[in-house]
């Protein structure tokens, strides 16, 4: 059977030989225009006056457009309508659109948008947390508030009780090809869309809004994206909607693609986060009560902030039960770009907040780190502890954390490790090591549940190929392979026999983003769906007992070529095409009150790292990282290794090396390779041994496989745990190191750490 195989990626061939086709890569018509925008100066204020002469003027400008030329306000919000395409005469952040070129080539275009002469009124911006968290400036009426038991009584009781705040940066997605469309007008004012998007549907509902056409009149194709981690989800729909308005008031072609710098300056990334709270627990260091408060910088526009907050809020548990608990999250309103979906979507930094209280009462205590975490972990239902449910009502009812981590610990030799470490540290006055271990619980599902829907077509020829296709995208994460893997398996045919085709909103309708990890769940089930409709029409007519494999149709036991038997149904008239739907079941969820079933199941892992430190420099590096992580029953061992692999590393990245720094003016100084640092292939572990958990999921998903995409994510963790241990060796007092763990700031720590204040 094709799934569970070890396949490699379908365009792995491409890829490495620079043959596998972007949008940039798509021959260009011959008419077609190139556009770009031209940006604010400033983060907050109102337009005065502006001159486009000489952009107007410049070589190769065929138009240009102000926010009032536009057929429609060509909003680009995928949530609440408040993101107009170009400025309104209000700024918000520096970097915001406000006037837009077209030109006869992508040079032309870029150049001519840097001649614009505007005047403002600057008024002063809101730029960081603390900024907009004093100035009231938020989303919303009022803070979001979930509560369960009574948080303060039992912190005033506890035997201990520790405060702290954590502050945590955002990430740029730093997907290798930046946001990019390319738009063919059709016959009767259709528009042809080419977008490196996660959510073609929304590119289709944005651009059918501007022109205020049907979404019929629009169709929206996605081969693949150069990578997207969410921030193609919503980001690419200014550069979509911009060149259908060219496209429809000119008829001729046009295309859009951000440089690095733009994409940096314009799009959003992830809410950097400030998380403060107080925990009170037993001598065991065992949670009694706890309380979180979440302060996200969201930026100017709404964006996916509010799901992106919520998600933050259920992840604040972790892997751990909490009695008595109380969350309250800002959604702050900023003058800078809006923040976005990114991996984890607000997962990561919720799940950082409850990490790093488990390192601060295990320093607390005098205890191991891991030991606190273990007893705090959720228990298994068999115990009928009651400690199994999370602080949203959702029992957690297939824990394997306890089991994994006890493997993980033996595997990595945890505890003589950390000896070894400690020994280490007490001889090496520069030098300092750190070990850490942390585990990870991830809910799986779109809160907003409409979203958890998907659909599928699904062709046979009368040749016996295939052609397949499905509402999900492929970013790089293997989904194609994997839902092919599935067509394969139904059919019982080798992979070969199927074509995998671009993501089409003609093909499938009404498709939610490829996000939430979800992306095999739900395309998988529905490409099964479609897949058994045909298969159950060619069994009917074949015969009785009618069995799928090996590349042939059994009947009565003997086998018929699947070709042959396709050409036979074809020749009888019987359909062999079908779509299929599926969603997910079992949901309910208020987030208003924060209880219900937000998630049909949870994803696990875990991770061990050990790094050094060198005091004098802040300069460190991970020496070895040991993960077990549960993919369910995979579909394919290779690919989730891969997504495991990225997932670490990226996470890594977001909590050491990748800062974004704002002057204040508001203007991103960190936007471009040489200044903004994603980890290289250097970075990672010297010693780096992952392996998938050997599980099924207990919830009926595809083959009963789990979703990968983003819980490795968090196993990141690890790294700055194990950055804050190495820097606790200097001292007495405990490291609250913050995120990212530049050298700078491990410097910073040090001192403060030797200096015992
Ligand atoms: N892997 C690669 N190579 N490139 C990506 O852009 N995006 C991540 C993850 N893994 C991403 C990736 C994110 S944010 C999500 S939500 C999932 O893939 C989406 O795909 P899936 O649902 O098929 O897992
Ligand atoms: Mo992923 S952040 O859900 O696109």
């Amino acid at each position: 059977m094709s799934v569970t195989k070890p396949l490699p990626h379908d365009s792995a061939k491409l890829h490495v030989t620079g043959t596998a086709r972007y949008v940039d890569d798509i021959p260009v018509p011959a008419d077609c225009l190139h556009l770009a925008f031209g940006l604010s100066d400033i983060a907050c204020g109102s337009i005065q006056s502006i001159n486009l002469d000489a952009v107007r003027a410049a070589p190769g400008v065929t138009s240009v457009w102000l926010a009032g030329d536009l057929p429609t306000d060509c909003d680009c919000s995928p949530s609440v309508h408040d993101e107009p395409l170009l400025s309104d005469g209000q700024i918000h952040y520096l970097g915001q659109p406000v006037f837009l070129v077209a030109a006869t080539s992508h040079t032309a275009a870029r150049h001519a948008a840097r001649l614009g002469q505007i005047e403002y009124s600057p008024e002063p911006a809101l730029l960081t947390i603390e900024d907009a968290y004093l100035a009231g400036s938020q989303f919303g009426d009022a803070p979001r508030i979930w509560e369960r038991g009574t948080a303060a009584p039992a912190i005033y009781a506890a035997a201990h009780v520790i405060e702290g705040v954590l502050d945590m940066g955002g990430q740029e997605h730093f997907y290798l090809e930046s946001q990019a469309a390319m738009v063919m007008p059709q016959d009767g004012g259709d528009m042809l869309v080419h977008s490196s998007t996660q959510h073609p549907s929304e590119i289709q509902h944005k651009v059918a809004h501007a022109l205020d056409i049907p979404m019929h009149a629009v169709q929206v194709e996605t081969r693949r994206m150069g990578g997207g981690f969410g921030g193609k989800e919503s980001q690419g729909n200014a550069l979509a909607i911009s060149c259908a308005v060219v496209a429809a008031a000119t008829g001729r072609p046009a295309k859009m693609r951000y440089d690095r710098d733009d994409d940096f300056t314009i799009t959003g990334k992830r809410h950097d986060f400030q998380i403060r709270y107080r925990v009170g627990t037993d001598e065991s260091g065992r949670i009694e009560g706890a309380e979180f408060l979440q302060l996200a910088r969201c930026g100017w526009a709404q964006d996916l902030s509010f799901p992106v907050a919520d998600r933050a809020m259920l992840h604040t548990d972790n892997a751990y039960f909490l009695p008595n608990v109380r969350i309250e999250s800002h959604r702050l309103k900023t003058n800078t770009q809006s923040a976005t979906a990114f991996r984890g979507f607000g997962g990561p930094q919720g799940m950082l907040g409850i990490e790093r209280v488990m390192d601060h009462i295990a320093h607390t205590l005098g205890q191991d780190p891991l030991a606190v975490r273990r007893v705090n972990f959720y228990d298994t239902p068999e115990t009928q502890s009651g400690r199994t449910s999370t602080p949203y009502g959702q029992e957690v009812d297939d824990f394997v954390l306890d089991e994994l981590v006890t493997k993980l610990a033996d595997q990595c030799d945890y505890s003589i490790r950390r000896e070894a470490a400690a020994q280490w540290n007490e001889t090496n006055p520069v030098l300092k090591r750190g070990i850490a271990l942390t585990p990870v619980k991830f809910g799986i599902s779109f809160t907003l549940t409409h979203l958890n829907q998907a659909g599928a077509l699904v062709h046979v020829y009368q040749d016996g190929s295939i052609q397949l296709n499905h509402g999900g995208t492929e970013m790089g994460q293997g989904l194609f392979q994997k839902v092919a893997q599935v067509a394969a398996s139904r059919f019982g045919v080798p992979i070969e026999t199927i074509k995998i085709t671009a993501t089409d909103t003609g093909k499938v309708p009404n498709t939610s983003a490829t996000a939430a990890s979800s992306g095999s769940d739900l395309n998988g089930m529905a490409v099964k769906a479609a897949c058994d409709t045909i298969r159950d029409r060619m069994a009917t007519h074949l015969g009785k007992n009618v069995q799928f494999e090996g590349g042939s149709v059994v009947v009565d036991g003997s086998a018929i070529p699947f070709a042959e038997a396709a050409k036979r149904c074809y020749e009888s008239r019987i359909s062999l095409s079908a779509t299929g739907f599926y969603k997910t079941p079992k949901l309910e969820w208020n987030p208003e009150t924060g209880q219900g079933r937000p998630f049909f199941y949870f994803a696990y892992g875990a991770a061990c790292s050990e790094v050094v430190i060198d005091t004098l420099t802040g300069e460190n590096r991970i020496l070895r990282t040991d993960i077990i992580h549960d993919a369910g029953a995979s579909l394919n061992p290779v690919l989730d290794i891969g997504q495991v692999e990225g997932g670490f590393v990226q996470g890594a990245g977001w909590l050491t090396t990748e800062e974004l720094i704002w002057d204040d003016k508001g203007r991103l100084r960190t936007h471009a390779p040489s200044t903004y640092k994603i980890p290289a292939c250097s970075d990672r572990p010297d010693i780096f041994n992952v392996s998938l958990w050997d599980g099924q999921n207990t919830e009926d998903t595809i083959y009963r496989s789990k979703a990968v995409g983003e819980p490795p994510f968090m196993l990141g963790i690890a790294v700055l745990m194990a950055l804050s241990d190495a820097v606790g060796a200097c001292g007495d007092i405990y490291a609250d190191l913050n995120a990212p763990a530049t050298p700078e700031r491990i410097l910073k720590a040090v001192q403060k750490v030797r200096d015992g204040i």
